[in-house]
């Protein structure tokens, strides 16, 4: 605890809202329930309509407890041992005998149990934008689109990026946890267009009446403009059904042209798209004539 100097507590700092997942959760876990619901409607409209559900970065699991309280069977993971920990406490029993939650990365997840039986993945939030760069997220969406069931959808929800934008953004918000109030700042610079990426900074101060943190958080999110999102997809053998924003209202698509940035794809494998994801191991090398070994000169 920090110490009081003349009855006021002196600010302590700490990095990593992920290692603090009640106060992310205190931000970000407002709108659960209409995600969940959305995700259910997009499910019947495009999707399979079935039970079987995949969160890749599950984080606390907010999605996860809601998708299983209505009685679907969920498989997350997540990178974050701290999100994992809360993600499993707050499930109830009945519901976690319909959960599986593991450590995993986005890049690499792969479960052979898994592959064809998924109905509906989903990653919301930018999350997506953590894989930084363009190798690892067509990694992560080839090794998702692998588990899809046929006619399955992968819904992925993130900004995309004005790369013209001359100010940084800043968004602001206030949760409530107990006692603790919780106002989280976020700010992302302007975009790098040559690296694809974007400066983050997050700012949770949590003022209570024995606590004054602030947790600061930096990193990167990987930019995409539409033309770019949309290539990665093809790559990776999915096309885009649907489009929507932030507003998760069904009956409101997302119009051709549209300025708006913040974007929830729906996707499908796309049955036209070569095999792409045939994993390397089980790819045979294409035979060639040896080629005389010949040494290269390679001028700078
Ligand atoms: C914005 S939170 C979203 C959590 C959850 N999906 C939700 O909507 O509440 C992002 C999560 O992504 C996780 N994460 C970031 N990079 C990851 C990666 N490469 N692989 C797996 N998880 C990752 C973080 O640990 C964090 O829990």
């Amino acid at each position: 605890m920090p110490t009081p100097v003349s009855g006021r507590l002196l600010m302590e700092k700490r990095t990593d809202w992920y290692e603090h997942p009640r106060y992310y959760e205190a931000i970000f876990g407002t709108d659960t329930v209409r995600e969940v619901d959305f995700l259910q409607t997009l499910s019947e409209r495009f999707g399979t309509g079935g039970k079987l559900w995949l969160e890749p970065a599950c984080g606390a699991g907010r999605l996860v407890e809601e998708a299983a309280r209505r009685g679907l069977r969920v498989v997350g993971y997540d990178i974050s041992e701290a999100m994992l920990v809360h993600a499993r406490k707050r499930l109830t029993p009945a519901q976690r005998r319909r959960v599986k939650l593991g450590p995993s990365r986005m890049e690499s997840f792969a479960d052979p149990s898994l592959e064809g039986q998924v109905d509906l993945a989903h990653c919301l939030v930018s999350t997506f934008r953590y894989l930084d760069s363009e190798a690892a997220a067509r990694q992560h969406l080839l090794g998702t689109r692998r588990l899809l069931k046929p006619g399955g959808i992968y819904v992925l929800g993130f900004h995309l990026t004005d790369y013209a934008r001359a100010r940084p953004e800043h968004e602001r918000w206030v949760g409530q946890v107990g006692e603790d109030r919780v106002v989280c700042n976020t700010n992302e610079g302007l975009p790098e267009r040559r690296a694809r990426r974007s400066p983050m900074r997050n700012r949770l101060r949590v003022t209570g009446p024995d606590k004054d943190w602030l947790i600061e958080t930096e990193w990167h999110f990987r930019t995409y403009s539409h033309a770019q999102a949309t290539k990665l997809f093809r790559d990776a053998g999915l096309r885009v059904l649907a489009g929507y924003t932030f507003d998760y209202d069904i009956d409101a698509p997302v119009e051709r042209g549209s300025l708006r940035l913040d974007r929830v794809f729906v996707l499908q494998a796309d049955p036209k798209s070569p095999a792409v994801d045939t994993p390397a191991s089980a790819r045979k090398a294409p035979r060639r004539p040896a080629a005389p070994s010949k040494s290269r000169k390679i001028s700078r």
